[in-house]
């Protein structure tokens, strides 16, 4: 892995798992359209009863904990970021499911599990953020069984047309800057046709992105007022705040941002 590529993946998960700000402002599922979508994502998948999952950039753990609460699945999940690795090992402690619920800290390009380990992997709003989505989608194809089903939602972003306020690192780590389209040669489907995974649904959520940047604005309103210091130690500049909330509202509905859903399958 090239010195570039580590830097990036450290400055996400310690952006996402350093502050107290972040739970503050995201909640409990830090991605667009929480445990609605989530459990949208699992039905798509048709997880079963005793099935092995692998959740990638499982965070604080809430996806895999609803996916082994609700659907009766065994599940792992895996993050760049100890603090998260630390923070999810605690709530599945706490749920009185750590034995059905592992979580390990890794790396999504070179995931630490054997070929075919898992019946389907799902990863939200992750693959957006990592350097090498290719080596990312090998990795996705390589730990399923033949059969097996990876589910993603993510953002999507049409690059050429972003506006400035939405291009950068910041940008970047907020998911945005290096998103890609669903379809097209360098589109999400494409992506994971590469690496043998063939696309069986996909679904639009914009409403979901857009919801997410109304919670981030109105707590953000709130926390300005109620904790100013916080935010200003947490790195966030306030004063961008809101041309950057207004880009992302400007850019989902001209429709270059997005976010969606998507089943793709491994050949038997
Ligand atoms: C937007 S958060 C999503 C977390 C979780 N999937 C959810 O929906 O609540 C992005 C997550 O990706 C993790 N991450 C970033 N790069 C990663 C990588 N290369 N491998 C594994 N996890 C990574 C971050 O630490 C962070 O937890």
């Amino acid at each position: 892995m090239n010195d570039g590529h580590k830097t990036l993946k450290a400055c996400c998960a310690a952006a996402y798992h350093s502050s107290d700000v972040v739970p503050l402002l995201l909640g409990d599922a830090y991605h667009p359209g929480g445990a609605a979508l989530t459990r949208r994502l699992a039905d798509a998948l048709a997880v079963a009863p005793g099935e092995r999952v692998l959740d990638v950039a499982s965070g604080r753990g809430a996806t895999a904990l609803l996916l082994a609460d609700a659907y009766g699945v065994e599940v792992d999940g895996v993050d760049y970021s100890p603090a998260a690795t630390a923070l999810a090992q605690e709530a599945a402690r706490a749920a009185g499911v750590a034995d059905s619920v592992r979580f390990a800290t890794g790396d999504a390009e070179r995931l630490p599990y054997p070929d075919g380990a898992f019946d389907a992997a799902v990863c939200e709003c992750a693959l957006c953020t990592f350097p090498d989505k290719a080596r990312a989608a090998a990795e996705f194809a390589r730990i399923l069984r033949p059969g097996g089903r990876l589910g993603l939602t993510d953002v999507t972003a049409d690059a050429d047309r972003l506006p400035p306020e939405l291009t950068g690192l910041t940008a970047r780590i907020a998911c945005v800057a290096d998103a890609r389209t669903l379809t097209g040669p360098a589109g999400y489907e494409s992506l994971l046709a590469g690496a043998g995974l063939r696309t069986t649904a996909a679904e639009r959520h914009d409403d979901a992105l857009l919801s997410m940047v109304d919670r981030i604005e109105a707590r953000l309103t709130l926390l300005r007022m109620a904790a100013p210091d916080r935010l200003r130690a947490a790195g966030l500049d306030l004063d961008a705040a809101p041309a950057v909330l207004a880009a992302a509202r400007a850019a989902v509905a001209s429709g270059t941002l997005g976010y969606a859903l998507l089943v793709a399958v491994k050949a038997d």
